[in-house]
């Protein structure tokens, strides 16, 4: 009996602590960790204008949120600058699978345009 109260306890412990993993649901980013998500996203933007493009730079970043799926998710809502030095809100995931090849996965959602999907290396 005891022992399955320690169990019913520990299991409680687990579900609690740690819910961002193990269910995987997206976690809004403090201010501090939007600055390192900001170097994430301009470390990515500057692999794919040196590459196929797009080329954008980061105006603002207005949100972002992490989330634990298979590799990392960050979402982004961001103020981008476009090569005609023309600004737009757009919602830009990067999705890190760093152990694939080109592993890492740029999505770009701007107002009145198609999605753009990328890849690059880790
Ligand atoms: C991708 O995730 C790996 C493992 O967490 C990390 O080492 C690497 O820096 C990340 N790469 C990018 C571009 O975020």
């Amino acid at each position: 009996m005891f022992v399955a109260k320690v169990l019913f306890v520990c299991a409680a412990v687990v579900l609690v602590s740690g819910y961002p993993q193990v269910f995987g649901g997206p976690r809004q980013l403090s201010e501090s960790e939007i600055e390192e998500a900001t170097n994430r996203l301009q470390s990515s933007l500057t692999k794919l204008a040196a590459g196929e493009g797009p080329t954008y730079r980061i105006s603002k970043v207005l949100s972002a949120s992490t989330q634990v799926v298979s590799g990392s998710l960050d979402k982004y809502n961001v103020e981008l600058i476009d090569s005609n030095d023309d600004k737009k809100v757009c919602n830009v995931e990067i999705w890190n699978r760093s152990w694939l090849p080109n592993g890492i996965e740029v999505t770009f959602d701007c107002p009145n345009e198609k999605k753009v999907i990328k890849n690059h290396s880790a």
